[in-house]
């Protein structure tokens, strides 16, 4: 029989039939979002952003724990309105002309990403859409200018010094904009940048706050500290009993990062270097993130402090498709599963077929049971890669 690692409070990795999987435990993305009620309750409204994990199942479950969604497309926002209620959020560099008719059935709220966009775009929404405007604030959080909002040559939100020109030159945009939009930090869980950026924009915005009805907050943050929820539901009650804004935050990882697993089978071991290379029946295919970030999953074993090393590699055929080096009691041989934890947000959604290997079959743990979601398979692979139907029409188009 193989072996397993994993942690005590875990589903049992040897009652999946097959591997790869994605497993995402049904009874804590609850219980996260529950955690949120206290701060609904003080006038802050949540609405989870779907990017992180796009999954019907998982829309259902948080809808009535949120007050709606947040979407970043059109295609996301018809996702979103399949589940009735709730408010729909939507801020995208990515907006379209042609989009707009969906977004204008499926989203109460738009936050243009810049001043051309608000241009050319405002006037096909109806007039109950509540519009808003994509801030810059520039106060950079981010070690890494790759993932700064804030950076140089940003292309997300508007300065506020051409805001507040803007403001001054176009009566149009102060009769339609009610909302401000930022979202500046990534995984943080200390709340500093939220206080400050909003300190600063309160003082730089002072022109503009009468017309504004509400804030988004974006997301980024993470819920895990008390003291963090304390902060938040303080700065959002001074929002709206100082100003009359009514504060939203729209959290993807928060609500769903840690109730996601990935499991996996070693399918080889590579023993002629100094520490052993074991492969797994996964990779960076399956856990983007984990390459675009340098970050190393968590394992969802317990690593002993004095135990064998041996480096974890995807089974793609890019060299980099490598997970890090782990500890082990002994280390795993082939047949042998273990998963990696804190995966719920940005892998499935972010997953591919590289090299032909499917996705990864996804399940929901209740607490007692795992029941199967989702499974992709060869045709969807084929599907993929296979011409429409309609594709030899064919459009008459002369060269050069
Ligand atoms: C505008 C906006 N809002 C919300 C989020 C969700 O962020 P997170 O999943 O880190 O909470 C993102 C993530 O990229 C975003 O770009």
């Amino acid at each position: 029989m193989s072996g397993r690692l994993q942690s005590a409070a875990m589903f049992d990795l040897d009652r999946l039939p097959a591997t790869p999987a994605f497993v995402y435990d049904e009874r804590r993305i609850v219980a996260t979002a529950r955690q949120l009620l206290p701060l609904r309750r003080g006038g802050l409204k949540f609405c989870y952003s779907i990017k992180a994990l796009p999954l019907m199942p998982v829309l259902h479950l948080l809808a009535p724990h949120v007050d709606g969604f947040s979407v970043s497309s059109a295609f996301e926002a018809r996702l979103a309105a399949m589940v009735p209620g709730g408010v729909r959020h939507i801020t995208s560099p990515g907006l379209r002309q042609g989009d707009l008719a969906e977004i204008g059935r499926h989203c109460s709220h738009v936050s243009f990403n810049s001043l051309g966009q608000f241009s050319r775009l405002h006037s096909v929404l109806r007039p109950g859409i509540s519009c808003g405007i994509r801030l810059n604030p520039e106060l950079s959080f981010a070690a890494d200018e790759r993932f700064d909002p804030c950076r140089s040559y940003s292309k997300l939100g508007v300065r506020i010094p051409d805001l507040l020109t803007a403001w001054r030159e176009l009566p149009e945009l102060r009769q339609r904009i009610r909302g401000l939009h930022f979202h500046t930090v990534f995984s943080s869980d200390d709340f500093t940048p939220l206080q400050r950026t909003l300190d600063h924009l309160l003082e730089q915005l002072e022109p503009i706050l009468p017309n504004i009805r509400w804030i988004n907050l974006g997301g980024g943050y993470l819920l895990n500290h008390p003291e963090a929820l304390n902060t938040l539901a303080d700065r959002s009650e001074r929002l709206l009993r100082d100003f009359g804004i009514e504060p939203v935050f729209e959290p993807g990882n928060a609500l769903v990062g840690s109730s996601g697993y990935l499991a996996a089978t070693v399918i080889d071991r590579i023993d002629h270097w100094d520490k052993p290379v074991v492969v797994l029946d996964t990779g960076v295919n399956h856990l983007p993130e984990t390459f675009e970030y340098q970050r190393r999953p968590r394992p969802a074993w317990a690593e002993p402090a004095a135990g064998s090393t041996a480096i974890l590699a995807g089974c793609s055929c890019l060299a980099g498709d490598v997970f890090g080096e782990y500890q082990f009691e002994r280390v795993p041989e082939v047949g042998d599963r273990l998963a990696f934890c804190d995966v719920g947000a940005y892998s499935l959604i972010k997953a591919n077929r590289f090299n032909g290997h499917d996705l990864p079959t996804v399940w929901r743990w209740d607490g007692e049971r795992l029941i199967r979601v989702k499974s992709f398979g060869f045709e969807a692979f084929r599907d993929q890669w296979t011409p429409d139907a309609d594709s030899e029409a064919g459009l008459s188009c002369s060269f050069g």
